[in-house]
């Protein structure tokens, strides 16, 4: 009786080699596809940069964003070399479209002849390919800020042009009326306009102080305050027509008129004039106002 045969599955040296390799091969293939698995973040294609965290950020953001700022905030001025670096490098650091270099002296000494109010002027309202203050809104940068960024190119080019001042916290929208105006061009009107619509914006609340008291100290203190607070909107620059601070010409006719009528025009409005000024002022106080106004032609 011969014994069963021994189920040995391994019955040739051939079939042994092949055991060996693959009790190697096999434990070593499972740890590197397990390495493969541990090591599995997202792989990108050779060649492309699509789903890399910037480029997603970009696909998913929100469709529209609001840029909440605080109007009321104190106004941080940019300066010269940020507004240069920002916006006017663009053009002005090759020389692009025909635009005087940065630093070259030679390109700018004709024009800094012209003197600070016209490059500022042209820098504000455009000259050929160069776009009104370099293609930017007066809500990102205002005109102090382009006066600074026109004085930093200047003077990095042969001019020695001094800084330009600050405006004053409250007076910054008055006075970015007032700069705005020596363009003079009709259709900068509307622009006028609405920077005068947006300086009284912000008049009641300030002109409180003036209206609190029933009467005023000193009389033409208050109107000079008054002036200074609200009227200068519109009448520093002629905005909407009103006549100019100090010029006689555009004052004359309408001092033909009884004071009386003069006063009462600036309490009650006249044509695009609001009433007051659009302020809560007390009638004493507009009425120096007006007087502080009427001294400046006499
Ligand atoms: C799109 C290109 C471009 C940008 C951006 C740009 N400029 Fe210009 N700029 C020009 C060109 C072109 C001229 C030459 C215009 C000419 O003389 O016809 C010029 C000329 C000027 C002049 C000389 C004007 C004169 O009266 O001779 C000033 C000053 C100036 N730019 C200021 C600025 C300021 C400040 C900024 C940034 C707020 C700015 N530019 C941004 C293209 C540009
Ligand atoms: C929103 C712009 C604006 C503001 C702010 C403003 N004015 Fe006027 N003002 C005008 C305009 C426009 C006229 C010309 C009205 C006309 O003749 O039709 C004018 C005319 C006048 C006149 C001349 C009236 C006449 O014809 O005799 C007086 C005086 C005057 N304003 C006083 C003031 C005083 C004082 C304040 C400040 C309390 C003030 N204005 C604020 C726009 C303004």
């Amino acid at each position: 009786m011969s014994e069963a045969p021994h189920g040995a599955p391994i019955k040739t040296p051939g079939q042994l080699v092949a055991a060996i390799i693959a009790s190697f091969a096999v434990p070593i293939v499972i740890i590197v596809l397990l390495v493969i698995y541990v090591d599995n973040s997202t792989r990108t294609g050779a060649g492309t940069d699509s789903l890399s965290e910037a480029e997603v950020t970009a696909r998913i953001k929100p469709f529209a964003q609001v840029d909440i700022r605080d109007a009321n905030a104190p106004r941080v001025y940019k300066s010269g070399e940020e507004v240069y670096k920002a916006v006017c490098s663009a053009c002005h650091a090759s020389g692009a479209a025909g635009a005087p270099k940065f630093t070259n002296a030679a390109d700018w000494a004709p024009r800094i002849a012209q003197g600070f109010d016209t490059l500022l002027h042209t820098a504000l309202t455009g000259k050929g390919a160069m776009p009104p203050r370099g293609g930017t809104s007066p809500d990102d940068y205002s005109d102090f800020e382009i006066a600074r960024a026109v004085a930093y190119m200047a003077n990095n080019s042969g001019g020695s042009f001094p800084e330009p001042a600050q405006p004053a916290a409250g007076a910054a929208a008055a006075s970015g009326a007032a700069a705005a105006a020596p363009a003079g061009a009709s259709d900068a009107g509307a622009a006028q306009a609405a920077a005068a619509m947006a300086a009284m914006a912000s008049v009641p609340q300030a002109a409180a102080p003036a209206a609190g008291g029933t009467q005023s100290a000193d009389a033409s203190q208050a109107g000079k305050a008054l002036y200074q607070q609200v009227c200068q909107a519109c009448h520093a620059a002629g905005v909407l027509n009103a006549p100019k601070f100090g010029d006689k010409d555009a004052w004359a006719p309408r001092l033909k008129e009884p004071m009386d009528t003069v006063y009462n025009y600036a309490l009650h409005g006249k044509g695009a004039m609001p009433p007051k000024g659009g302020s809560t002022a007390s009638d004493a106080d507009v009425k120096a106002a007006v007087d502080y106004m009427v001294s400046a032609v006499k």
